[in-house]
């Protein structure tokens, strides 16, 4: 589904890994420590998988930055990964469509058939600073679907910010929402793109004008005040998929990488 076939050029790779960095620049605004995130995330991964190579699910991989760095961090390994916004996944095949460690899918986690391509069995199933984006019910519904696709002992780990509760837990959620609001102005007024900056840029690239155009038709309707859950709805909602442990492997203020074993 990308927009060209046969070899990628060398300056369309070049500027798609332009754009990755900036993209993680970006990214890096809105979540101060995204890197010890992903840290976390590779530690679990390594010990589950001592001596196997794991196979790994990125849902809503965006352009691909975990899936980077998992290649980086654990070269003998398999990631599939999936989004449903045609720019960003054609981003993400721009920089990795010529690896073979790695399947990209452009594929919609709203609806039950984004599992149609996916098949076998995976030691884990990742996201990060994603799965907010889906209403409650489908969430759960997800949940329920990645469970069958773990294996026993294998793990799911979501890296989000998930909210404070605004009555019983308001100092908390204040002193969460300053810290974001004193990282995003440590970015964002110092030369880092903002997110409509990085879009406006990314959008811009001819290349990717059938992307753009694409992406405006799937998210035309997208409905913006999505409800926020809490980190015990997701974990009760993992408990209730069949996740025989689940808990936190890292943590600072509402940040948080929640995990669950099968
Ligand atoms: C803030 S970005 C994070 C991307 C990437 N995981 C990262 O950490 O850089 C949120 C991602 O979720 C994807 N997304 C949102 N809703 C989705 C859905 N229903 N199905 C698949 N991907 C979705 C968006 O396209 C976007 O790539």
């Amino acid at each position: 589904m990308t927009e060209t076939t046969g070899p990628v050029p060398s300056e369309r790779i070049d500027l798609a890994q332009s754009l990755l960095l900036r993209w993680d620049a970006q990214q890096t605004g809105f979540i101060r420590h995204r890197d010890l995130r992903f840290e976390a995330m590779v530690t679990v991964i390594r010990n589950i998988c001592p001596n196997k190579k794991p196979r790994i699910l990125d849902l809503a991989c965006g352009p691909g930055s975990l899936i980077g760095l998992l290649l980086k961090s654990i070269p003998d390994i398999e990631i599939i990964g999936v989004d449903k916004d045609p720019l960003l996944i054609t981003i993400a095949k721009d920089i990795f469509g010529d690896e073979d460690r790695v399947t990209l899918l452009e594929a919609d986690l709203d609806a039950p058939s984004w599992l149609d391509e996916i098949s076998g069995e995976f030691d884990a199933v990742v996201s990060t600073t994603a799965l907010h984006w889906l209403e409650p019910h489908i969430l759960s519904r997800v949940y329920f679907e990645i469970a069958d696709l773990i294996r026993p002992g294998g793990v799911f780990m979501n890296g989000d910010h998930l909210q404070y509760d605004e009555h019983s837990q308001s100092t908390f959620k204040a002193i969460a929402k300053q810290d974001d609001k004193d990282a995003q102005s440590a970015s964002f007024d110092h030369g880092v793109d903002n997110w409509e900056q990085w879009w406006d840029v990314a959008e811009a690239v001819p290349d990717y004008a059938c992307a753009v155009t694409r992406r405006k038709v799937i998210w035309e309707n997208k409905n913006t005040a999505m409800p926020k859950v809490t980190l015990g709805y997701h974990l009760e909602t993992l408990r209730s998929a069949g996740f025989s442990q689940t808990g936190t492997v890292w943590q600072y203020l509402d940040d948080y990488v929640l995990a669950a074993f099968r």
